[in-house]
């Protein structure tokens, strides 16, 4: 078992107070861990996400990052605490270029900028081939991949993403998949929400069913994709992918 990077405990979290979404949530994820929410629509995995990006206020509970606590911090701190949020939508500037699309995220670095964007199309060969293309151009598999760069390029400990693979095709999703378990492998955390139960659970260590806004079930990727209850309830819908 890894250390634990993330520790998420007992979190009661909304978008309104005194209307909780998340209702005493506890989560964490281990250095260099993947670590998936799954669960049906609705089931807070967004809020969990956005609660501990600072975007959602907590309630109660707490949230702690190598046992640093940053429950509360405003999302604009996140960077220097060591946290990059990858949102499901709009995570790029389309209209811009996409190597303007790093400059503008490597505002955040304090080291060396062009040397940290020069790492990104080191580790991104598509996106330094199309530097200088406008974002919105990039197929969707290489627009997720600039976003997940504009995330990293900061050199956080933990990554938080938000169904990286919506609207890809299988093909292309298994790819983003694959790039995720890379970025693990550097000892970045990650916490990942996907509806790709199937895909997502076969390259995350262990993954969090949320309902309703709390904790279902649990348990290693492997255990949890071979457990019939959770693939009839909430791996069914993916059934097709895998055939
Ligand atoms: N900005 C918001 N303001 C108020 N309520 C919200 C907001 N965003 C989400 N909710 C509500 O919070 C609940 C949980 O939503 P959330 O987006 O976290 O679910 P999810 O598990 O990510 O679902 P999905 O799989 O559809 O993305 C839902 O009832 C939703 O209507
Ligand atoms: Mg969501």
């Amino acid at each position: 078992m890894s250390e634990t990077r993330l520790h998420i405990d007992a979190v009661t979290a909304g978008y309104k107070p005194g209307f909780p979404i998340l209702h005493g949530v506890s989560a964490s994820v281990g250095v260099g861990e993947i670590v998936t929410l799954i669960g049906p629509n609705g089931a807070g995995k967004s809020t969990l996400v956005k609660a501990v990006a600072g975007f959602v206020h907590v309630d109660s509970g707490s949230i702690s990052l190598d046992g640093r606590d940053i429950t509360g911090i405003s999302p604009d701190r996140m960077t220097e605490h060591g946290v990059a949020y990858v949102p499901q939508t709009d995570n790029i500037f389309r209209t811009l270029g996409v190597e303007q699309n790093l400059v503008l995220a490597a505002q955040r670095v304090e080291r060396d900028r062009n040397r940290a964007i020069d790492a990104m199309f080191e580790l991104f060969p598509p996106l330094r081939e199309h530097k200088g293309l406008r974002a919105g151009g990039l197929s969707g598999g290489q627009r997720q991949m600039l976003a997940i760069a504009m995330a990293l390029i900061a050199g956080p400990q933990l990554v938080l993403m938000d169904e990286p693979t919506a609207g890809l095709s299988p093909k292309v999703a298994q790819e983003v998949l694959q790039l995720i378990r890379n970025i693990a492998s550097d000892n970045v955390s990650v916490l990942l929400v996907e509806q790709n139960a199937k895909a997502a659970l076969r390259i995350s260590d262990r993954a969090y069913v949320l309902a309703e806004g709390r904790n279902q079930h649990e348990g290693t990727g492997a255990a949890l994709l071979d457990d019939p209850v959770i693939g009839e309830i909430y791996l069914g819908a993916w059934r097709r992918e895998s055939a």
